[in-house]
């Protein structure tokens, strides 16, 4: 199996347009030892021709620009993307759908919830409706059976609910629903291989314990240093919490989470653009690096 990070910075990516802050300023500039990042999307394959992609992020074209395998040019017409799995319906995880809007319908596996947010507060697959009947929409099961990607042989998928939150335009932004976010194990079908991919993790349940402690590796939330991270630069007073987040730093945040798992590869992804850990040359980058964790970049690959 071979996952592909398309893209591994969080909402607005890195540098953010509008930021001037330590990172974003420091990587426009070359001040600080850092790569952009594009928002956060991955695509997996087992047979390296047909492709599932995890979010359509608003920078897919030029995700799919920087990696010729997804446009075989097989015909005048064509894509190695067989399936879209969305694992939110926030706005950095799902407006790509429209850019792809010439190739549909897709198939697109999502939650009741997010469907429900794509259909109602950003009715992405209604639009859609108008390009060659939009989507085909396929329903996660959220109750632990796993579930087959139409077309592609090699893999097999299993869904878990996680702690996070709707999107800030959605209907129950307030009210958290089982399915707003979910967790993906990907598991090569002939090798038993499997990797865990949650972008957003809020709270750690001893079921998603259990799954990452499995998994040969995890590409897990990255995006918040600190619980007050967004304070301390001064930007506004949300804490990583508030937006469905666990920091990698603190009592029970993600490096102590990840610490006693012994069997997987460690990889955070969806990384703000606040987060220290883009400084190569920072603490708490080494901080990371010294517990066997690494950091994803756009174009990374991992081989299962
Ligand atoms: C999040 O996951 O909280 C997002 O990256 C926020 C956003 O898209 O602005
Ligand atoms: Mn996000
Ligand atoms: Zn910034």
């Amino acid at each position: 199996m071979l996952v592909r990070v398309l893209g591994s910075a969080a909402g607005g990516g890195f540098p953010q347009w509008n930021c001037n802050c330590e990172n974003c300023f420091g990587v426009r500039t070359g001040k600080i030892k850092a790569i952009p990042r594009t928002q956060s999307s991955i695509a997996v394959s087992s047979d390296e021709v047909n492709w599932v992609l995890f979010n359509t992020s608003p920078d897919l074209l030029a995700q799919l620009a920087a990696f010729p395998a997804l446009q075989p040019a097989r015909a005048i017409r064509d894509t190695a993307i067989k399936g879209i799995v969305f694992m939110d319906s926030q706005i950095d995880h799902t407006t790509g759908l429209l850019m792809l809007r010439e190739g549909c319908p897709h198939q697109v596996y999502c939650s009741d919830m997010v469907f429900e947010d794509l259909t109602t507060g950003f009715p992405l697959f209604n639009m859609l409706k108008h390009w060659d009947g939009g989507v085909d929409r396929h329903r996660i099961p959220l109750s632990g059976e796993s579930f087959a990607v139409d077309t592609i042989d090699g893999l097999s998928f299993t869904a878990i609910p996680v702690t996070g939150k709707a999107p800030p335009y959605s209907p129950h932004r307030n009210d958290a629903h089982i399915g707003d976010n979910i967790g993906i194990k990907i598991v090569e079908v002939s090798t038993g291989k499997s990797v865990f991919y949650a972008p957003g993790l809020g709270e750690i349940t001893d079921d998603t314990r259990r799954l990452m402690s499995e998994s040969d590796c995890l590409l897990v939330d990255g995006t918040f240093w600190s619980e007050n991270e967004m304070k301390k630069v001064g930007l506004g007073n949300k804490l990583a919490s508030d937006m469905g987040h666990l920091p990698q730093s603190g009592t029970g945040g993600m490096l102590e989470v990840l610490r006693p798992m012994k069997k997987p590869r460690k990889i955070l992804i969806h990384i703000n653009n606040t987060n220290p850990i883009l400084n190569e040359e920072s603490e708490q980058r080494l901080k990371v690096v010294a517990e066997g964790i690494e950091v994803a970049y756009d174009g990374m690959e991992v081989e299962l």
